[in-house]
């Protein structure tokens, strides 16, 4: 593998595109780092089984490339996502009830096989990552069990299991003329990482990005409209929007169906009268580009 002038290997940027480094959990400590120190790396490609791309971590770098595709260029080969066969008018009863029913009282069950089975795998990915987050923040979880009618902050809730669990972990794209990110330049034809699980947890950017915050995200509109007060709400306390839809043109186009229905789950798995527990350790996707579980082992309790 030809190395890039400037580009020598560092050992945490070895282990980024390793399928086996996700089983364990996205390495947010490494890309702490490397944003710190080398926020646009060479991949070689060494432990993975594509040829070297540059992956790039910063939160305002992951967004200008995606928000430049002119530049940056979409990869079109390949579905990056399954699509569901329906987009249109949707019942969301039906998804809240099946899963509610698939959860019997106290004996364990498998929340992603057995719980969830049936959706898209995007919104199981994100949902399950939902209730992991919760689980491991219990005070966040009771909060929203006790102001499951305030609409604000389920909204926000929606936007920061998004944000938290980011379950496209990159997106690619080809650099169609020479161009510098990060202080870096990059030579046409050359492939582009763009870590959307890097930009969501960047400090620089989401104080505390490792927590799960519901409200984080409270007043900031989605869906492209937002009333003039919150947009200058949101100007004041600085919030910036996550990336895990992609951003601008070729961002996802199932983003509001999605939304809608992350948010109809949760207030259904809120509604029911007891909590979810942990019942057996996570078993995560052995995956460097979806960020989901094998197994997500709960059980329901009074
Ligand atoms: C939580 C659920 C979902 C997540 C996190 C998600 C995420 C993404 C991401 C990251 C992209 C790539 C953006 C880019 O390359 O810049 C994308 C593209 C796309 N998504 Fe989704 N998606 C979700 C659900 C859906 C649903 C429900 C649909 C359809 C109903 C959908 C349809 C699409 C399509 C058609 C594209 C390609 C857009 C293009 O290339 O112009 N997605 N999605």
């Amino acid at each position: 593998m030809p190395q890039r002038r400037g580009a020598l290997p560092i050992s945490d940027a070895e282990v980024l595109d390793c399928p086996e480094t996700y089983a364990r959990g996205v390495p947010y400590d490494r890309l702490e780092r490397l944003r710190a120190r080398t926020p646009v790396v060479w991949l070689d490609g060494r432990l993975s089984d594509f040829p070297g791309a540059w992956a790039v971590l910063r939160y305002e770098d992951v967004r200008h490339a995606l928000a430049h595709p002119s530049l940056f260029t979409p990869e079109t080969d390949g579905e990056l996502h399954a699509v569901p066969e329906e987009a249109s008018a949707i019942d969301l009863e039906p998804p809240a009830r099946a899963m509610l029913d698939r959860m019997p009282d106290e004996a364990p069950v498998d929340f992603v096989g057995d719980v969830l089975t049936g959706l898209p795998e995007m919104l199981r990915n994100t949902l399950a990552g939902g209730v992991h987050a919760l689980l491991r923040h219990p005070g966040q979880y009771e909060r929203l069990r006790e102001r499951r009618s305030d609409d604000g902050l389920l909204d926000s809730a929606v936007e920061e299991m998004l944000r938290w669990w980011t379950p496209v972990i990159q997106v690619w794209r080809t650099v169609r003329r020479g161009t510098v990110i990060g202080g870096v330049p990059l030579l046409a034809g050359e492939r582009v990482a763009l870590w959307l699980a890097s930009a969501n947890h960047d400090d620089a950017v989401f104080a505390e990005p490792g927590r799960f915050v519901a409200d984080r995200f409270r007043g900031v509109a989605v869906g492209g409209k937002s009333s003039r007060a919150a947009r200058r709400r949101l100007r004041e306390q600085r919030v910036r929007p996550h990336l895990s839809f992609g951003y601008g043109e070729r961002a996802c186009t199932g983003a509001a169906l999605a939304r809608v229905h992350l948010r109809a789950l949760l207030v259904a798995l809120l509604d029911r009268p007891g909590r979810v527990r942990p019942a057996g350790e996570p078993v995560l996707l052995r995956s460097s580009a979806r960020h989901g579980f094998e197994r997500l082992p709960v059980r329901w309790t009074g």
